[in-house]
């Protein structure tokens, strides 16, 4: 895998980050987070320990969350959007039952609000396309359709996503590693719009966040598609199939070595999170009973843990429109700050 961060910026976001956790226990309310996902299918286990738990954690600190449901972005690597509402209402209901409470988290469709995709247009004239052909992660992500052409969409998508940061005013935006150059890039666009036309952009800034690794039941990249993922939806049955046929190795002693043992390790990592615990604490619990036994552990461990969330899924499900009012009430909330941020761009740019 291509790193597509270089060590020495990787390290200095890694120190901001620290202080900005600070500063977040200490005035939660100067920060709002923009974050987001592409509406491609149903949330998994990776999801919920990589950015669920992290979403809820800040919401509960205090600080305002707004929620992108990146509707637009799809289309990036593929042509067909699938069942969109369908899984849009899942994405929803996944994230509900995670724990963000729609009273203080708002929730949102690029397609639901026209002032941010206006946005895009004065944004790409910020840019050049050489600038946007060198970002690292365009370049993986575009390797990964194997013989696809590259875009226009895949090339500009992360304009797209200043224009998603900067509409609502997001100042802070929790990311991995991957997402940083994107990152960088609406730091420079909010900086040259300033250059160019004067203040309406303050430079959001990256929160890292350090998602666990954990791997899929096959040992390779967790992923609904390659259907060696938990989703939150699926039920404690299906939990345990997937985990029976899990792969592990032959070794009786269970141990928590990542570099030796990834598959083992992602287990017992899964376990350990899920109970609350140290990795080394789960394995130990483990000892020489083997990898029957672990996976037996690692199952409870899972639909103890998922139990509340599956259970609150159920009952929000329940009620078809729930997820569709969410949205509606996000939407509206957006839309007001998107349509200002709009207005600020034009008079600054003297079309109004
Ligand atoms: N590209 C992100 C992903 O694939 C989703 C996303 C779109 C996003 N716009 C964003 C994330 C803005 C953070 C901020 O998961």
């Amino acid at each position: 895998m291509t790193t597509p961060v270089p060590a020495e910026s990787f390290a200095r976001s890694v120190a901001r980050s620290t202080e900005l956790e600070a500063e977040i226990a200490r005035a939660p309310q100067r920060f709002r987070v923009l974050t987001g996902d592409r509406p491609t299918g149903p949330l998994h286990l990776g999801h919920l320990f990589g950015t669920l738990t992290n979403r809820v954690r800040l919401q509960q600190a205090g600080v305002e969350v707004l929620v992108l449901v990146a509707d637009y972005q799809v289309i990036t690597d593929r042509d067909d959007l699938g069942d969109l509402p369908a899984t849009i209402d899942g994405l929803l209901l996944d994230q509900l039952a995670a724990g963000l409470d729609p009273d203080r988290t708002t929730f949102f469709r690029h397609s639901a609000v026209p002032a941010l995709n206006q946005l895009m247009l004065p944004f790409l004239s910020l840019v050049s396309v050489a600038e946007l052909q060198r970002n690292p992660t365009v370049k993986t992500e575009t390797e990964a359709t194997g013989s696809r052409p590259m875009s226009g969409l895949m090339l500009t998508y992360p304009v797209h996503q200043a224009a998603d940061i900067l509409s609502v005013g997001g100042n802070l935006v929790p990311v991995g590693r991957d997402q940083l150059p994107h990152l960088e890039l609406t730091r420079t666009i909010a900086r040259r719009f300033t250059q160019r036309y004067g203040p309406v952009f303050a430079e959001p800034e990256a929160l890292l966040s350090s998602a666990p690794l954990l791997l899929g039941t096959d040992g390779t990249k967790m992923s609904k598609s390659r259907g060696n993922a938990i989703a939150l939806l699926d039920d404690a049955d299906r939990t345990a199939a997937l985990l029976r046929r899990a792969t592990t190795d032959a070794e009786r002693t269970i141990s928590y070595e990542a570099d030796r043992r990834p598959e083992v390790a992602s287990l017992v990592l899964l376990g350990a999170l899920c109970r609350g615990e140290s990795p080394e604490t789960f394995a130990d619990g483990i000892g020489n009973r083997g990898a029957a036994a672990l996976k037996a552990a690692v199952t409870e461990a899972v639909n103890e843990h998922l139990r509340p969330m599956r259970r609150r899924r159920a009952e929000l499900a329940a009620d078809p429109g729930a997820a569709r009012e969410v949205l509606a009430r996000g939407e509206a909330r957006a839309t007001e700050l998107a349509d200002a941020t709009l207005d600020r761009v034009r008079t600054a740019m003297g079309m109004a």
